[in-house]
Formats: C-alpha cells, sequence, structure tokens
C-alpha cells in the first residue's frame, strides 16, 4: 500500500511526526519533493531531531529511505544532516538512497536565490536555499542531476567552483544512487510512505502563486516524485494544525492582527512554539482556514485528515474559526487564485466553545472532552473528510488513530 502525507495549508503541519508515526507499519519512506527548505520535526521523549532533507522514516533502524526524483538535493546540506544522525547513533549506511532523476542544489545557487529575492519589488520570503534556482534551471533544462556526475559532457558544462564543490560529495551520492522506480516496483504489495514537504497551499501549481515554493508539494507530485504513476498511490493523508501558520510573505487571509491581537499572536505563537525549523523565522499564526482546507482536501483527494496542535488551543475559552471569505462585499467559500483577492479577503469566522482542559495526555477520540469533539466534528462535515488521527503534543506519543491507514478500520 503505497499512502502520501502532504501538508495541507502553508507548511509546518507536523508532517514529519507523522510521517514518524505512521513509519512503524512501513517497509520504506519516500521524501518526494523539496529540499532543505524543509525543516521536519520529530520528538521522542528526551530526544528531538530536525530532518530537512532525509524522510522522516530514518530513526527507525529497520527502514529503507528514499530520496525522490522531484527533489532539489543540496549535498553540503546532505551529508551534514547524515553526519548529525550519525553522531546521534542513527546508523544509516545501507539503507539511503537517492533517486539518480534527482536535481543537485549548488552553492551559488543558494546565493542567487538569496540575491534575487531581495532584488523582488515583493520578495517572496525564501529559505534562502537555493530551491526555486534550482527548479528553474530544472525547467529550462540547465540543471544537473545524480545520474549526470558521470557524465562528462554535463560536467565539462559546471564552472570551475561547482568542479571544486562537487568533487568530496560526488563519490559518496553515486554509492546512495539507485533507479527509483525499479526500486518502488519491487516494494509492490509492501506498505511505502511517502512524505511530502512544504504543503498544498505552498504547491507550485496550486498554491498561492507566486508566494509559493516551487517544487510539486501537493499529492500528485508523490507519483512523480516516487518514479511511479498515479493509480499507484491508494490513500492520501492530509495533515493540518488547529490553527494555521506561514513562514516568509503572502497572502493569509486568516491571520491575527498583530497589532491589535497582539496578545493572541504571541500566546499561539510561543504555546505552539512556532519558529521556523530551517531559518528560524518567526512563523506568521491565524485562525483555522477552513476555505483553504476544503480547498486543499478537494485538490489532493485528501482521503483522510490529521489534526496536529489541538492541544495549543486547550486554555482558550472560545475558539474561532473561518468559513468563508468576504472579498469587496461578496462572500465565498472558494479559495480565489488572485493574490490580489485573497489580500483583500476577509475572514467570516464561527465561534466554537473552548475545552479549558489539557489534553496533551488524551490517547483516543473518547478521551476528548465534547467541545473538541465538537471542533473536530464541524472540521469534518465542512471539509467534507474524516480526521483519522488526532496529536496533542509534539511526541510521538502524544498521537492516536481513529482510522488507522493502512487498514482503513476505525478505531472509534
Ligand atoms: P513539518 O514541517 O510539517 O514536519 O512541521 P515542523 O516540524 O516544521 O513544525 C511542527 C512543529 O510542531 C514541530 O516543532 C513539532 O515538534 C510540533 N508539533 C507537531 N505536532 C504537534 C502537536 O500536536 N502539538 C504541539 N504542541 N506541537 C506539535
Ligand atoms: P516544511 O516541509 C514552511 C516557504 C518559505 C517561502 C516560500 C518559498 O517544513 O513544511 P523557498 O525557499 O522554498 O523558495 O521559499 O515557501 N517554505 C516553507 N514554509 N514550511 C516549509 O517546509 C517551507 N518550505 C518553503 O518560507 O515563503
Ligand atoms: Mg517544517
Amino acid at each position: 500500500m503505497n499512502i502520501v502525507v502532504i501538508g495541507a495549508q502553508w507548511g509546518d503541519e507536523g508532517k514529519g511526526k507523522i510521517v514518524d508515526f505512521l513509519a512503524g507499519d512501513a517497509q520504506a519512506i519516500v521524501r518526494y519533493a523539496g529540499g532543505a527548505n524543509a525543516g521536519h520535526t520529530i520528538v521522542i521523549g528526551d530526544k528531538k531531531y530536525a530532518l530537512h532533507l532525509v524522510p522522516s522514516g530514518i530513526l527507525y533502524k529497520d527502514k529503507t529511505v528514499f530520496l525522490g526524483a522531484g527533489m532539489v538535493i543540496d549535498p553540503e546540506a546532505l551529508f551534514t544532516e547524515l553526519a548529525m544522525l550519525e553522531e546521534r547513533g542513527i546508523e544509516w549506511k545501507g539503507r539511503v538512497f537517492i533517486s539518480d532523476r534527482a536535481h543537485i542544489v549548488l552553492p551559488r545557487y543558494r546565493e542567487l536565490d538569496k540575491k534575487h529575492d531581495l532584488e523582488r519589488k515583493k520578495p517572496i520570503g525564501t529559505t534562502g536555499r537555493g530551491i526555486g534556482i534550482t527548479y528553474a534551471l530544472k525547467c529550462q533544462r540547465d540543471s544537473i542531476r545524480l545520474a549526470d556526475l558521470t557524465w562528462e559532457d554535463k560536467l565539462a558544462e559546471l564552472e570551475d567552483e561547482d568542479l571544486q564543490f562537487l568533487k568530496p560529495y560526488a563519490e559518496r551520492l553515486l554509492s546512495m544512487k539507485t533507479d527509483i522506480t525499479s526500486e518502488m516496483w519491487k516494494l509492490r504489495g509492501k506498505n511505502v510512505l511517502l512524505e511530502g514537504a512544504q504543503g498544498a497551499l505552498l504547491d507550485l501549481d496550486l498554491g498561492s502563486y507566486p508566494y509559493v515554493s516551487s517544487g510539486i508539494s501537493c499529492s500528485s507530485g508523490a507519483a512523480v516524485g516516487a518514479g511511479m504513476g498515479p493509480r499507484s498511490i491508494d490513500r492520501v493523508l492530509g495533515v493540518f494544525k488547529a490553527y494555521s501558520t506561514r513562514v516568509g510573505n503572502g497572502p493569509m487571509p486568516t491571520e491575527f492582527d498583530e497589532a491589535n491581537q497582539s496578545e493572541l499572536y504571541h500566546f499561539i505563537r510561543e504555546t505552539g512554539h512556532e519558529y521556523g525549523v530551517t531559518t528560524g523565522r518567526p512563523r506568521r499564526c491565524g485562525y483555522l482556514d477552513l476555505v483553504a482546507l476544503r480547498y486543499a482536501c478537494r485538490s489532493n483527494s485528501i482521503d483522510e485528515l490529521v489534526l496536529t496542535h489541538l492541544d495549543v488551543y486547550d486554555t482558550f475559552g472560545e475558539i474561532e474559526a473561518c468559513i468563508a471569505y468576504k472579498i469587496d462585499g461578496k462572500t465565498t467559500e472558494d479559495f480565489p487564485a488572485s493574490i490580489d483577492e485573497l489580500d483583500r479577503a476577509e475572514p467570516v469566522l464561527k465561534k466554537f466553545p473552548g475545552w479549558k482542559t489539557s489534553l496533551r495526555s488524551c490517547r483516543s477520540y473518547e478521551e476528548l472532552p465534547a467541545n473538541a469533539q465538537a471542533y473536530i466534528e464541524f472540521i469534518e462535515v465542512y471539509s467534507g473528510t474524516g480526521v483519522g488521527i488526532v496529536s496533542v503534543g509534539e511526541d510521538r506519543a502524544q498521537t492516536f488513530i481513529r482510522v488507522n491507514p493502512w487498514n482503513s478500520e476505525s478505531a472509534d
């Protein structure tokens, strides 16, 4: 069975935590898109891991992980991450493979990325990891892939500084090279997790363009990134927070008003530890945007939602969520393509009673207070999608399943 885990908002929904949680029942885990712009956190007891390129199944000793064809890989970032894992006692050699079709990020692309973003009239606020430049060169057919590291004509096109940079990495990269289509074919009938990076609203095609990343982070990208066809995808899980966050620029209709709602803004940011894993930037915070979430469900064929960060609302007497946008006096429940319209969208908010008790030790849906259940039920009805897994804290153990995606049996 092939299960895709995507972010259903603007990234940082808790994909790393959920992939790690589900990876126990998988044989292999594939990261299918993005690069070192991602930051995926896994917490197990007093241990915390931040991964950028390596799939979140790596912490299990017996799992094979693949860096997929849709990824853009910075060798320096990759080997720094692998060294960190090794230092922390995670033996990775022999079980980390890279698609021969994955593209390589060179240091000068990182510099170009930063420069280009600063020169924009309205910067996107990229992570400065060279992501957009590498994907742009890929589209121009001027990028270099892992498979090309032994192709002399291609290497001859590179600049001296690129060759110097690649020299210490080439052999190690090539030793991890694999044909991912062939590997996925061999894994037919086994459980494979396809880990997304970024999120539905940061997807190049479906997201809030141009304020997006440059990879195919939507669920459709999973098939391409794992070298398989769309009919090989069995289920799609969409991870979302009980509220919204966004790093970088671009419209966010439900963002709290930092001046007038300073207390709320900072409470969510501090309680949810809303600081970027990759850049350390404070994340913008806002109400749950159900208009955007339903758009993500529909445009990504999400079978089940995974709700995270419900515990962040534990002390609230009342919670609000956005159920429509008002744009120029007109109400809509559709997520507009126009950035101009999204910028002008005012959220129509619905109030929900809070639960004013800690959820952090809840381990089943029945243990949740009625008001937390009612919040979840409203989300399910509005989005037309069930919430199959709930997370009530950062730890791997602070998670419970209502519908096991590996066998789709309800645990309620
Ligand atoms: P990803 O990019 O989607 O993998 O998410 P990040 O790791 O960038 O950000 C999610 C943050 O929330 C991390 O610090 C996680 O440890 C934390 N986290 C994940 N799930 C929960 C949850 O249910 N509650 C709380 N309080 N924190 C969570
Ligand atoms: P994970 O996988 C949150 C955002 C950046 C910026 C825009 C473009 O951890 O959820 P880029 O460097 O990709 O060209 O930046 O996309 N961004 C993310 N925001 N989580 C991520 O990944 C992100 N990856 C990119 O902040 O606004
Ligand atoms: Mg992240």
